[in-house]
């Protein structure tokens, strides 16, 4: 048994049943507690009762994951964790092509070098969400992008079971409270023709980390609430939501979450401008309908189906 496993079961556990347990000595025991305190943790000793947890750090290390994962989740999950990364997006696809199985998930406390769609710069802090999950779902490549807006409930449900929050989606993927973005998901991955080798889905949400100044569109979790978030709580909520719509999902496929997701949407009925590809088209959004495409009403009656775009909403 870890350390970490035996003193968080709460209260004083004394030195000699930790010895015991992890099969060490006394002075081995000692060792740990001063390691898992340079880590961040708050660990009381006292004499003759032994140590106990006083205050955990904010870090989404599995050890901390693991407190709010179910037995289901623990089993679904792999976690790779990285004090910082380049890209989670960049080390999960690696994963991905060296054979990783579908339930590998790369987190990092910060990110140098993160991109979300249309390689935009992904500004990725200390503080912040920052993970991306391995997939290898039995699917059609032209569907992939449904399990982008699966993700996108996934994280609106836990937001708002976790945090009483009530976020809204910006089709495709944009995570919003009012006008502003909380969190953006990117979904990459590598087929042939009419089958998917895997996918990787990268989620980036604003919790505790500083936005810079020139991000104006965009708002965090700690300025919402007003204090810093349990992250760990919250990326485990995130996961087991996830978990529970990519079962559905494959059973039924997207109408297992279309109605939810057009009950979260912010688009149908608002005017906006798609560019999609090298087209650009101007519209009243319909819906999003049972593919995951956004239907545009154009001027003149002409309807479309977009299947992925970029999508700006018009005033007025
Ligand atoms: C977007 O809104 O454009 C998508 C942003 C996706 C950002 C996440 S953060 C984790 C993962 N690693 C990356 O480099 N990007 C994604």
């Amino acid at each position: 048994m870890e350390i970490l496993e035996i003193l968080s079961s709460g209260g004083y556990v004394s030195g000699e049943e930790i010895a015991r347990k992890m099969g060490i000595s006394r002075a081995a025991v000692h060792k740990h507690v001063l390691k898992l305190r340079a880590g961040g943790y708050g660990i009381h000793g006292e004499h003759k009762r032994g140590y106990m947890i006083v205050s955990r750090p904010d870090i989404l290390s599995p050890a901390e994951l693991e407190r709010y994962f179910s037995k289901e989740d623990s089993a679904r999950y792999h976690i790779y964790y990285k004090e910082s990364d380049l890209s989670t997006q960049v080390t999960a696809k690696e994963l991905a092509g060296r054979g990783k199985k579908e339930g590998a998930v790369v987190i990092a406390e910060e990110q140098t070098k993160a991109y979300g769609r249309l390689d935009r710069e992904w500004s990725s802090g200390r503080g912040g969400i920052w993970f991306s999950m391995v997939l290898r779902p039995e699917v059609p490549p032209e569907r992939i992008s449904q399990l982008t807006l699966a993700s996108s409930v996934a994280v609106c449900r836990a937001l708002e079971r976790k945090l009483g929050l009530e976020p809204e989606i910006k089709w495709p993927n944009d995570i919003m409270i009012g006008e502003k973005k909380l969190a953006g998901i990117l979904t990459e991955m590598s087929a042939e023709v009419g089958r998917v080798r895997w996918v990787v889905i990268g989620i980036g949400i604003n919790a505790n980390n500083e936005l810079p100044f020139a991000l104006k569109d965009a708002v965090s979790l700690k300025t919402l609430v007003k204090a810093d978030v349990n992250r760990a709580e919250l990326l485990a909520g995130i996961l087991e939501e996830f978990g529970r719509l990519y079962d559905a999902y494959g059973k039924k496929g997207f109408k297992a979450l279309s109605r939810e997701y057009n009950r979260r949407s912010t688009l149908p009925g608002k005017r906006v401008r798609v560019n999609w590809g090298n087209e650009v088209s101007f519209g009243t959004v319909e819906k999003i309908d049972a593919d995951g495409c956004l239907r545009l009403l154009l001027s003149g009656g002409i309807r479309k189906k977009i299947i992925a775009g970029d999508v700006t909403l018009l005033k007025g």
